[in-house]
């Protein structure tokens, strides 16, 4: 058993959590976004001040939720990156003082590495959620849609991943935040626009489809936003931005989005090779069709970050892994974080992520930890 407190102040949430192996015990986010929302994205400098003061009590009502006292933990985690590095220093700093006063082993944790496990947190109580989740199934295909990522990893197995496609330029939920910042939607805009899609009436803006002819597994959001933009200026032109066209333009949007990823994840499962990096080319596509469907390796997907709350997408890739299944006749499993505050940024994660680096004994030294503001996976 091991009981681990878990901080995150990797953006605009100071978050902490008490995890009992996997399971989760509290997990509490003290959100900015009232305080960024008249920016329209984080402001660095406010981000540092509110975790100053909101981490203090964040923690304390974290312990106090799980009934835990600091003396009784085994491990203090802390997020190093990637991340805003004034927001990350405020965590770390906290993190170090504890595990001096307390004198507590420190784990660093690689905020994207946590995204991608935290469909495995397994929630206090439920049975069967806990049989289901516990049970893992290698390799996996972790996908990571938030707001400062958009990447697929294969996990060998946890500790072991190879980073196999990543957005160039902006990340999917970017993409939907900067949109809806140009409709005055507020900030964040993901969960509105999912909101919005639904009144919306498919089919009328004609979103270009990128990175269709790149050979690779990688993504690009910057064109649908700059479309985007575009499509907005001309509409307010013409006067004809109002409710209903907001409503099918994010429901155009919100597709165009998801469906790159759906583009990719395709092919990724149709790859003759993961392993090796081979995107199945147009004469290879062709020959599905008389039935040689390559079995991928991939077992089980999961998904994780800000973007993977969306019920669309999570429809899109069930679908798409009930027509894969069709072809090939290989079932995979989507595993997603069994609640929404899980997908966002939240220091539950974290714990995780921690608890199978407490297994490995991987603790950081006290003296050489340091925020990490680009690291990768
Ligand atoms: O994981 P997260 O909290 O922070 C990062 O690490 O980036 O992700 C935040 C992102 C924002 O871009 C937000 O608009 C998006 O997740 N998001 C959503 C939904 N809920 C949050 N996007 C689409 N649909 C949602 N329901
Ligand atoms: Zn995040």
């Amino acid at each position: 058993m091991s009981k681990i407190l878990a901080i995150d102040t990797s953006c605009d949430d100071s978050s902490a959590a008490i995890l009992n192996n996997e399971t989760v015990l509290s997990n509490i986010v003290a959100s900015q976004n009232q305080i960024h929302k008249k920016f329209g994205g984080v402001f660095p400098t406010l981000a540092k001040q509110a975790h100053k003061e909101n981490l203090e009590p964040t923690i304390l009502m974290a312990l106090q939720k799980s009934k835990s006292t600091f003396e009784e933990l085994d491990a203090i985690a802390v997020t190093t990156g990637p991340g805003l590095a004034p927001a990350l220093e405020i965590g770390i700093g906290f993190a170090k003082e504890l595990a001096e006063k307390y004198q507590k082993k420190i784990i660093a944790i690689n905020h994207i590495e946590a995204h991608a496990l935290s469909p495995l947190a397994l929630n206090n109580g439920k049975k069967s959620h806990k049989e289901k989740t516990a049970k893992k199934n290698f390799p996996a295909l972790a996908i990571v849609i938030s707001g400062g990522h958009s990447e697929f990893i294969l996990v060998n197995e946890i500790g072991k991943y190879k980073k196999i496609g990543k957005t160039i330029d902006d990340a999917a939920g970017e993409c939907l935040d900067k949109v809806g910042r140009l409709l005055n939607l507020g900030y964040p805009a993901g969960s509105i626009i999912e909101q919005f899609a639904k009144k919306g009436h498919e089919g009328k803006f004609v979103f270009p489809k990128a990175m269709t002819d790149q050979k690779n597994f990688n993504l690009s959001f910057s064109g649908l936003k700059t479309y985007a933009r575009n499509l907005i200026a001309d509409l307010e032109k013409q006067k004809k931005l109002d409710k209903q066209t907001i409503f099918d333009l994010a429901l155009d949007l919100q597709n165009a989005v998801f469906d790159q990823i759906i583009y990719k994840l395709e092919r990724i499962l149709l790859s003759p090779n993961l392993i090796k990096d081979e995107y199945p080319d147009r004469d290879f596509l062709k020959h599905l069709k008389k039935g040689n469907v390559p079995i991928t390796e991939i077992n089980e997907i999961w998904l994780g970050g800000g973007v993977a709350a969306n019920i669309t997408l999570r429809k899109k890739i069930r679908s798409l892994l009930k027509k894969y299944q069709k072809q090939s006749g290989k079932k995979i499993e989507l595993k997603v974080p069994y609640s929404k505050k899980l997908c966002g940024d939240n220091a539950a994660m974290i714990g995780l992520t921690a608890y199978f680096k407490y297994q490995r004994k991987e603790f950081a030294q006290k003296n050489e930890l340091d925020r990490k503001p680009n690291l990768e996976i």
